[in-house]
């Protein structure tokens, strides 16, 4: 990942990725963009565009009228409801790509800004993790469209699932993510957005710089915070 953008809040974090998203195609000259794909029982912040994206359906359902119409949602990667009688965990992760192609098709890819998950579902499913390959196949899909692969690991990064960022255990890293709760330990309000290289190089070439701000971000309480934490993280081998 190239760079962090610090914020107060995990829906904060998810704000920035959906306006990154948008304008990483602007400035690509990419215009008809304006489709997100994300998955049910999911969630991805409280405020309007991140609860947009969430698939938690009590969360959602009071203002479904103020939510975004050009989010779409497909199913999550669940095997104990999904499952089918004798179906390998690789025929299960080929028929959830073949959902995601479905909905990109559906939508028309040169309309797909991205697709966005949780690794490990969190509160929205219950502790549900990927099944090996999902990630890759996911990204592929997303990549072969030109589509970004974006990561939500606010509730299962920082440490939590044995390394550091939930994709690492396979390998495969996002265009963009966002990271919370274990970075500040609770002790701050602190989470952030990173984004990749190629993220960063689209918008550093491009005619604006990222066109989105708080009063206040970055704060350097949270930030010492949150890189003590790391410390102890790395210190006491927490990890
Ligand atoms: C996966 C995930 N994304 C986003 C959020 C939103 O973060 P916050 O509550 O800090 O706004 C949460 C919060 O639980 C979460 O679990």
């Amino acid at each position: 990942m190239a760079r962090v953008y610090l914020t107060g809040s995990g829906s904060e974090a998810t704000e920035a990725a959906i306006k990154i998203s948008r304008q990483f195609f602007l400035e690509k000259g990419q215009q008809k963009r304006v489709n997100f794909i994300s998955r049910w029982e999911s969630y991805h912040g409280t405020t309007l565009g991140a609860l947009a994206l969430s698939g938690h359906r009590v969360r959602r359902a009071p203002y479904i009228p103020f939510l975004m119409e050009n989010i779409h949602h497909i199913s999550p990667c669940y095997t104990y409801r999904q499952l089918k009688a004798g179906e390998s965990n690789a025929a299960f992760v080929t028929r959830k790509a073949a959902e995601l192609e479905n909905k990109f098709q559906e939508l028309g890819p040169e309309t797909v800004i991205g697709f966005i998950a949780e690794p490990v579902v969190g509160a929205a499913l219950g502790c549900v993790p990927y099944v090996p390959g999902y990630l890759k196949a996911m990204r592929d899909v997303c990549h072969k469209h030109g589509a970004l692969f974006i990561l939500d690991e606010l509730m299962c990064g920082m440490g939590r699932t044995g390394s550091l960022h939930a994709w690492q255990a396979e390998d495969v890293a996002p265009d963009i993510q966002t990271m919370g709760k274990g970075l500040g330990g609770g002790y701050q309000p602190i989470a952030a957005m990173m984004v990749s290289h190629v993220v960063l190089d689209q918008i550093m070439k491009g005619k604006n710089e990222f066109i989105h701000g708080h009063t206040y971000e970055g704060m350097p309480v949270q930030a010492a915070a949150a890189l003590e934490i790391q410390k102890i993280f790395q210190d006491e081998n927490l990890i």
